[in-house]
């Protein structure tokens, strides 16, 4: 796999998946935008960790759930770099709580982080990929929005969303050289899951084939593959990387 002269973004970067896929982007050749939300420290960390492999990076902080801050990240990026190759959605929270208890603030904080954003990034990329007859948009969903979970309908709901947008813009798409696919993770060593009791973890990882937690790395790897030129057939799928995890319920 080689992404030289690729122009990334990466969505929610300063840490977690988004920092490994940004990593793995750059250490296959890519020059990687990454983005956070808030403190810009993070950012400079994972920059400056691309700069030591002799990568290239611009940190640029930006809430992907705002269409002005949105529009600036890909301004500023074209500015720097002229064009815009991949684009990984990956930035997302969760609000978890019984759908009976749940506030319409964390209904709309989640679907506004986590889909919204997918909606936002990719309207604001796709017009310089169109032009550019190549393009490459991965969207970080999760196997909760294609087999649900309690106390997450917030969070199911959206990522369901990502796998319908996903489709829809493959199809839209496809005849201009993009491609667009979602990933769906199970459940992910991140800050995200650190916060889940050890109990209800050891549980899940009983569920799990594998028997334990994937890391950031893992799903960075078919990031990477899925923004190469090798992956050019592949539009409009779902890859579930989970342990197997979905395998016994599907
Ligand atoms: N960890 C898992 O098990 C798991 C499983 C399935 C899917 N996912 C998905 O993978 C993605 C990354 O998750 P993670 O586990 O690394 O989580 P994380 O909480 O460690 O990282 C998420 C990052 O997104 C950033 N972010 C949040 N809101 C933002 C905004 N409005 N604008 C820009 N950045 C913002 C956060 O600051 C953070 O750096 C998310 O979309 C998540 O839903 C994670």
């Amino acid at each position: 796999m080689n992404l030289s002269n690729k122009i990334a973004i990466v969505t929610g970067s300063g840490r977690g998946i988004g920092r490994a896929i940004a990593l793995k982007l750059a250490e296959v050749g890519a020059t990687v935008v990454v983005n956070d939300i808030g403190d810009v420290q993070p950012l400079e960390a994972v920059a400056q960790e691309i700069g030591a492999m002799g990568g290239q990076s611009l940190p640029i902080l930006a809430d992907v759930s705002s269409s002005s801050d949105v529009a600036r990240l890909v301004e500023e990026t074209i500015a720097a770099y002229g064009r815009i190759d991949i684009l990984v959605n990956n930035a997302g929270i969760a609000r978890d709580q019984l759908l009976l208890r749940m506030s319409e603030e964390d209904w709309d904080r989640v679907l506004n982080v986590n889909l919204k954003s997918v909606f936002l990034c990719t309207r604001a990329v796709l017009r310089h990929m169109v032009k550019q007859r190549w393009g490459r948009i991965i969207s970080i969903a999760s196997i909760v929005g294609i087999v649900g979970n309690p106390g997450q309908a917030n969070y199911a709901s959206a990522k369901a969303g990502i796998i319908g947008f996903t489709r829809t813009v493959a199809k839209e798409v496809a005849s201009r050289g993009i491609t667009a696919n979602a990933i769906a993770p199970g459940f992910i060593d991140t800050d995200m899951t650190q916060r889940l009791k050890e109990e209800w973890k050891q549980e899940l990882k009983r569920q799990i084939p594998l028997g334990y937690f994937g890391s950031p790395r893992d799903v960075a790897e078919a990031v990477a593959f899925l923004a190469s030129e090798e992956a050019g057939y592949i539009t409009g799928q779902v890859l579930n990387i989970d342990g197997g995890m979905a395998a016994s319920w599907l």
